[in-house]
């Protein structure tokens, strides 16, 4: 697959961190026109008290308002497992199209099942509107994009790029938090060694934009690097490791990793595109606990 790279055209990225997932959103504006895309929105929610919010999508709301942008897509790069989705929140005060990987329908599947949905969830994708394969383009206003699919965090996980600037999800993280995990249902090591020698055969001097970041080592959250620092210095696959090294040291990580404290709630409304599940006759809402079932 050969993509069409544009490092000519660069937009502004202008990034939202969000404290309580240390997931960063982004508006990706496109340079010659207001058009405007935001990446990965958060939707807060207080789990121990069953209570959730729109704060980090307000602010994010208020800034497209404030600089009388246009949305024209809510890109999700894969369904998170750590925080919950805004975009059809922000979908109905702002427009704009929601689009994810085309492989949605297999992760709508496996957590089908994990939490017992009946007929009524539909596991074709159908919650989005736009589902993307591999080497799919789209505009953002005159900006040509394009997602790469780039699997093992989870089966659905894309990489959108966006002229010189690549929207990573949980591939890379920055050079000194490495890679994402890959044991998650429908996740694989091997896979992920392989998306993220994808990312980087990009250019050197691509922007590449974090989803997550911990602050390793004490430092002040960071969300953007190159693909040249990538290849230099990630403490993963930087350096020449190889795919054996990897999936070894992945692995063995990996085991010995809590389940993210959002999974339950996060993946019951991601799988929904964003959507709560649905009401009952009194018009409550309500997410299931599956006791022994991830
Ligand atoms: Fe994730």
């Amino acid at each position: 697959m050969t993509y069409p790279v544009n490092l000519d055209i660069k937009p502004d990225v202008h990034a939202f961190f969000d404290p309580a997932t240390n997931t960063i959103s982004y508006v990706v504006k496109d340079p010659a026109s207001t058009a405007c895309a935001i990446v990965d929105s958060v939707m807060d929610i207080d789990y121990a008290a069953g209570r959730i919010s729109f704060d980090h999508a307000d602010e994010m709301i208020n800034y497209v308002r404030a600089n009388n942008l246009t949305l024209e897509w809510l890109i999700e790069t894969h369904v998170h497992a750590d925080h919950l989705s805004a975009a059809p929140y922000i979908q109905k005060q702002l427009g704009g199209k929601i689009g994810i990987g085309r492989n949605i329908t297999v992760v709508q599947d496996t957590f089908g099942k994990v939490f017992n949905e009946g007929t009524e969830f539909q596991r074709d994708g159908s919650q989005f509107d736009r589902l993307f394969d591999d080497g799919d383009t789209y505009a953002i206003g005159a900006m040509q994009c394009f997602a790469m699919h780039t699997p093992g965090h989870t089966p659905a996980c894309m990489t959108h790029v966006m002229g010189n600037a690549a929207f990573v999800g949980d591939t890379l993280f920055m050079p000194d938090g490495g890679s994402a995990r890959a044991d998650f249902p429908g996740g694989d090591a091997g896979e992920l060694y392989d998306s993220i020698q994808k990312v980087l055969s990009l250019p050197d001097e691509t922007r590449l934009f974090m989803c997550h970041d911990y602050g390793p080592n004490g430092r002040d959250i960071m969300w953007e690097t190159t693909v040249a620092e990538e290849k230099a210095n990630n403490i993963h696959v930087g350096g020449g490791k190889t795919r054996e090294d990897f999936i070894k040291f992945r692995t063995e990580r990996d085991a010995q990793l809590d389940m993210p404290k959002l999974i339950i709630p996060s993946l019951q409304v991601n799988m929904r595109g964003g959507d709560l599940p649905p009401a009952d006759d009194e018009g409550n809402r309500f997410l299931k606990v599956p006791v022994n079932g991830l």
